[in-house]
């Protein structure tokens, strides 16, 4: 139905807001996309612009999952709130608002789950605090999100929509192709690195 489709649209446009960009702009005046690694996400913005401008990233992040997410509950709709999550995902990743050049979906992942299912929450994001301290490579935390919620939707029967989110997650590998690339080349920097190759 109106309200379904308007849900959807709503979700892609909030998770299309570029925050990274937007903060990197208006309080660095740089394009964070020009910088470290080019992506406009949280570790992006840890590397180049600092700690205290990485956590308004971070959290606008996860808020525009977490908003996208909640958006049936807040309408009383009955769309499905992991799916509706996704089109946030892929708008973070694809914005309308930034020619389509966006990040690469972890922060906003973490909102989407945080509102709509705990469990794939806590076991991606244990996993992916874990897999980081183990190695000290964000990319390596990042593609143990997908795994994980992978391996999870498997073995719950009959969820279909956690599994469809989990399928989808494996554009996580095609997100981070130049951060595998740059770790073949040994270029990829641990997440305590300040320089990057082209700083
Ligand atoms: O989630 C972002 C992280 O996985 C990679 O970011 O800037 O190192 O490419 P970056």
């Amino acid at each position: 139905d109106t309200m379904t489709l308007l849900i959807f649209l709503a979700a892609y446009l909030i998770g299309s807001i570029p925050t990274a960009l937007l903060v990197g702009k208006y309080a660095f005046q740089i394009d964070i996309r020009d910088h470290g690694s080019n992506n406009p996400g949280a570790t992006n913005t840890l590397r180049v612009l600092g700690k205290r401008a990485a956590i308004v990233v971070l959290l606008a992040d996860i808020g525009k999952g977490a908003l996208a997410a909640a958006l049936p509950f807040l309408l009383q709709s009955d769309a499905d709130q992991l799916m509706v999550g996704l089109v946030a995902v892929a708008g973070h990743c694809f914005p309308v608002f930034a020619g389509f050049r966006g990040g690469k979906a972890i922060a906003t992942t973490a909102g989407v789950l945080l509102v709509s299912n705990i469990w794939m929450f806590l076991i991606a994001y244990i996993s992916f605090i874990a897999v980081i301290y183990a190695t000290k490579y964000v990319f390596y935390g990042s593609l143990s999100v997908g795994a994980s919620l992978l391996v999870y939707s498997l073995f719950i029967p009959g969820h279909k929509h956690e599994l469809i989110f989990s399928i989808f997650l494996l554009f996580l590998i095609f997100l981070h192709r130049s951060n595998i690339k740059n770790f073949i080349d040994k270029k990829e920097p641990k997440i305590n690195d300040k320089r990057l190759k082209d700083d």
